[in-house]
């Protein structure tokens, strides 16, 4: 039997939260909580599989419309899984590094990112891009606005912007291309997660919703990863 690929860059949307709550006659927040334990068996399996990098979408830039009491809790549960998971992270080897917009974001979860991320940033098993406060199209039109201001204060010059320079003006310039990209709870939509990241990426879509899942998931999509055939344009 062939050897399993593993893809280098795994993203996931961690979506259903707030409905698999109302079903089990829960408040939304409380599939929040429970989703919580659940991303961090996705990244110890992630760990053990030998992927390099995970991305988690946690709150997009969208997700500032939600109730003010929801983007509350969904506030200061970032900030909780950064303090009380950091020494997990640790253990695993896991580098853990945020992604995405700063305006709007808590002073006090930036704090917490800036302080795990430096705890965990000799870590080498595999990197978790916590993506916070993210949204795809944010993120290309922040990459470009550097670009320009660069280009103005003669650090860039020549007419044309290369895939390389406009990668480095990225949140994160170090980011995979996405290997694999997989979405719970039904939905088949991309909802602003990494728009230039996922140009050639494998989506999986599946109907459970992110509290439903587990370690056993993430080695299932790995399994269906290895039977697409990747041809990247060429024949
Ligand atoms: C995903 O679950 C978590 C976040 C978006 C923060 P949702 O909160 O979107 O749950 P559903 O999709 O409404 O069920
Ligand atoms: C995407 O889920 C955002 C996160 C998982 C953080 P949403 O629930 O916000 O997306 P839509 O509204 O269903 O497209
Ligand atoms: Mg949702």
């Amino acid at each position: 039997m062939r050897e399993l690929e593993i893809p280098k860059h795994v993203a996931v949307i961690m979506d259903g939260n707030g409905r698999w709550a109302v079903r089990c006659g829960l408040e939304r927040t409380a599939g929040h909580k429970a989703g919580e334990k659940v991303l961090m068996k996705w990244v110890r399996a992630g760990v053990h599989l030998g992927i390099s990098e995970m991305s988690f979408y946690t709150f997009s830039t969208e997700n500032w419309t939600r109730s003010p009491s929801e983007v509350r809790f969904l506030m200061n549960i970032s900030k909780q899984i950064m303090r009380a998971r950091a020494p997990e992270f640790l253990e695993l080897g896991v580098r853990v590094k945020w992604v995405g917009r700063k305006t709007r974001l808590w002073k006090s979860v930036l704090s917490e990112l800036e302080k795990i991320q430096n705890l965990t940033k000799n870590c080498t098993k595999m990197t978790v891009n916590f993506c916070i406060n993210y949204g795809g199209r944010a993120e290309i039109l922040d990459a470009v606005t550097k670009l320009v201001e660069d280009a103005r204060a003669g650090r860039f010059s020549g007419s044309k912007v290369t895939q390389k320079q406009f990668e480095k003006c990225m949140y994160s310039s170090s980011m995979r291309p996405v290997d694999l990209l997989i979405r719970t709870s039904g939905e088949q939509r991309i909802s602003n997660f990494l728009l230039w990241q996922i140009a050639y990426a494998e989506m999986i879509f599946l109907d459970d919703a992110w509290p439903d899942t587990d370690e056993q998931t993430l080695q299932r999509c790995v399994n269906d990863y290895n039977l697409r055939t990747r041809r990247f344009g060429a024949m």
